[in-house]
C-alpha cells in the first residue's frame, strides 16, 4: 500500500478513501453537492408521480392534447356568416367611398378603363349581369378563363361586397376611356 502514503492520517481525504483497491487504484467517498443531490432526488420522485398519471390512471397522451388544443382553437376562430348569396347591395357612402378606394389600390382600371382588356363597367351591358350578388362573384371568383382575376385571395369578402356596391351605383354612366362596344346583355 505504497500509495497510502499520500492520505496523511486525520486529513479530510484520508476520511473519504474508500476500503476498495484494484491494483493500487483507490477510491474517495467524494459525493457531489446535496443541491445536486437534491435536483436528481427530486427527479426521481417527479418520475413516480409522472408514471402513475399518464401509465396507471391514462394521462392525456400527446395525441389527446394536441386534439384538445386543435378543438380549441377551431371553436375561437371567427365564424365567417357572409351570406353571399343573399347580399343587398350597399347604398352607404362611407360603404361606397370604401369600394372605390378599393377599385383604385386594385387597379380595376387597367383592364377596365385605361386599356379594353376587360368589359366597359359603366355602360348597360353586363355579361353575367349587374346585380350585386352577380358581380359580387365576378369579382370574388373572377372569370380566369376570360382573363378576369379572382380577388378571393386578395380581398375579403367584406370588401369585395363594398367594391361590387361601388362598381352598380357609381360607374353607371361615368366617364370612362375604355371605349369597347355592348357587351352581354342590357341591364336597366
Ligand atoms: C387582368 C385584367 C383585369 C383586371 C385587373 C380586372 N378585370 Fe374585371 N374583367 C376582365 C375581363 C377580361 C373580364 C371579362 C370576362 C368575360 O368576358 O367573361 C372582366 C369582367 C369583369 C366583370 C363582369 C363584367 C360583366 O360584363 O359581367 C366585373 C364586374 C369586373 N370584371 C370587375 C372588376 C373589378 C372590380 C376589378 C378590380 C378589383 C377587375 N375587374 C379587375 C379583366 C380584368
Amino acid at each position: 500500500m505504497a500509495n497510502d502514503k499520500k492520505y496523511d492520517e486525520g486529513t479530510q481525504d484520508s476520511k473519504l478513501l474508500l476500503d476498495h483497491d484494484f491494483d493500487g487504484i483507490r477510491e474517495l467517498d467524494n459525493p457531489p453537492p446535496p443541491w445536486l443531490m437534491m435536483i436528481f432526488y427530486a427527479t426521481i420522485i417527479w418520475s413516480i408521480f409522472y408514471g402513475f398519471y399518464y401509465h396507471v390512471f391514462d394521462g392525456p397522451s400527446q395525441e389527446d392534447e394536441y386534439n384538445a388544443t386543435m378543438a380549441e382553437v377551431k371553436a375561437n376562430m371567427p365564424v365567417n356568416t357572409f351570406d353571399e348569396a343573399n347580399i343587398a347591395l350597399l347604398t352607404d357612402e362611407t360603404a361606397l367611398a370604401s369600394g372605390q378606394a378599393f377599385y383604385a389600390s386594385k387597379a380595376c382600371d387597367a383592364c377596365h378603363g385605361v386599356t379594353n382588356i376587360g368589359p366597359n363597367l359603366t355602360d348597360e351591358f353586363w355579361i353575367h349581369g349587374n346585380k350585386i350578388d352577380q358581380v359580387f362573384k365576378s369579382i370574388k371568383y373572377g372569370i380566369p378563363e376570360k382573363g378576369m382575376t379572382p380577388f378571393k385571395d386578395q380581398m375579403t369578402d367584406q370588401q369585395i361586397h363594398e367594391l361590387a356596391s361601388y362598381v352598380i351605383t357609381k360607374m353607371k354612366g361615368a366617364v370612362t376611356t375604355n371605349t369597347k362596344g355592348p357587351q352581354g346583355d342590357k341591364y336597366e
